[in-house]
């Protein structure tokens, strides 16, 4: 099995579901290229049906970002998908994402259904959007809560209708990471052609549970996930790229590989939560504010030393220009000597305690010290001895 894993960013779509956050037309394109030149594989564009802005937004992506696969959402209703091929019609790389939900819940209480007939409108939908397009995916809407039996009976069908890829979502973020590692293998090991399809992730992180999830399913056979950057989406988000694919990349023991320029993560994080008004909470990995931050003393004695003592991923390699060293009044005497030495000032070894003291006295008081604070606290208490 091959262990490149796709990664379809759905940023612009199901990202975008975050209350007050919506892209108007030119937003979505300004990311749309940012994500191609961030190097996903597929961008799920819009929703087409869901209103003449979204239509105008995927068809305008659709004609300008040539690289990824540009994919356009659709529920498992013909003139859903009719329009979702009509706005990615000029793209290089066209993709058409319909499918319905499968868990009794939905078939019972949502779709008013059976689970008969939603076979048959998934395998109906498969196939009217093959008719636009060759590459169509299928979603079994909340599959977390499907049974499994049956869930393989929904998918060998659809994938005997056309479909090329199959998502999986955990929809309501329910799923444990075994559990939903234990669902893709079993589609792995019952459905029958699953062998000539990309199964995909998609989970949600209700329970905070949507990187782990996705990562079991990656581990367990799926070779697409679909993520958000800074795990934006509706209610607790999606699944965030960058901690995918750091998480990818930084587990060398696992064979997996994506095509992301790891450095403009932290770019297009600001890009994304600047542009969707939405800011990113400061100690979210790999792209908070404080993911380089170290406060603490012996924390910020052992990362003076040696850097790897506690971070596991070199700061550039994200886009992030170096590590901090923040002064707060649990910082220890070797951060505030490296945060002195760095404005250029010489404080003579016997006045260190002073300095010191000084310190931890304006820390308890500001509770953050920054460069200004600590010039100030020099010319105040050392001016005359100082070089
Ligand atoms: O969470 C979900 O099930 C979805 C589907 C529409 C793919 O977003
Ligand atoms: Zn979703």
């Amino acid at each position: 099995m091959e262990n490149k894993v796709d990664i379809f960013d759905t940023t612009l779509r199901d990202g975008e579901q975050v209350p007050g956050c919506g892209l108007n037309k030119e937003e979505k394109i300004i990311i749309a290229k940012a994500l191609e030149e961030l190097g996903v594989d597929v961008i799920e564009a819009g929703f087409p049906i869901s209103s003449p802005g979204d239509f105008a937004s995927v068809k305008a992506i659709a004609e300008n970002v040539k690289e990824p696969v540009i994919c356009a959402l659709s529920r498992a209703v013909e003139k859903d998908i009719i329009t979702a091929a009509q706005a990615i019609e000029n793209a290089a790389r066209p993709r058409i994402h319909t499918g319905l939900g499968t868990s009794d819940q939905h078939i019972f209480t949502k779709l008013k259904s059976t689970r008969e007939k939603v076979i048959e409108r998934g395998v109906a939908a498969v196939k009217l959007a093959k008719k636009y397009v060759e590459d169509v995916e299928f979603y079994a809407e909340d599959a977390g809560r499907t049974d499994n039996e049956y869930l393989a009976k929904v998918i060998e069908a659809v994938v005997a209708a056309g479909a090329t890829v199959v998502n999986i979502p955990d929809t309501t973020g329910y799923c444990l990471p075994e559990e939903y590692g234990q669902k893709i293998k079993y589609l792995v090991d019952h459905v029958k052609g699953i062998e000539r399809v990309t199964i995909s992730t998609h989970c949600h992180n209700d329970l905070g549970l949507a990187t782990a999830n996705s990562i079991a399913g990656v581990q367990n056979g799926a070779r697409q996930v679909e993520c958000t950057i800074n795990g934006c989406g509706e209610r607790a988000g999606n699944t965030s790229l960058e901690e995918v694919v750091m998480i990818l990349r930084k587990h060398r023991w696992l064979p997996y590989t994506t095509g992301i320029a790891t450095e403009r993560l932290n770019p297009i994080s600001r890009l994304v939560s600047e542009t969707m008004g939405m800011p990113v909470q400061p100690n979210k990995a790999i792209v908070g504010a404080n993911a380089f931050a170290h406060s603490s003393g012996i924390h910020q004695d052992g990362v003076i030393k040696n850097r790897e003592n506690y971070e596991i991923i070199d700061p550039r390699e994200v886009g992030v220009d170096e590590s901090s060293i923040v002064l707060t009044a649990r910082s220890g005497r070797a951060a505030l000597a490296y945060r002195i030495k760095r404005l250029g000032i010489e404080v003579p070894a016997a006045e260190g305690d002073l300095v010191y003291d000084k310190f931890l006295e304006l820390a308890d008081r500001i509770k953050l010290v920054k460069d200004e604070d600590l010039k100030e606290l020099v010319k105040q208490h050392l001016a005359p001895t100082i070089k």
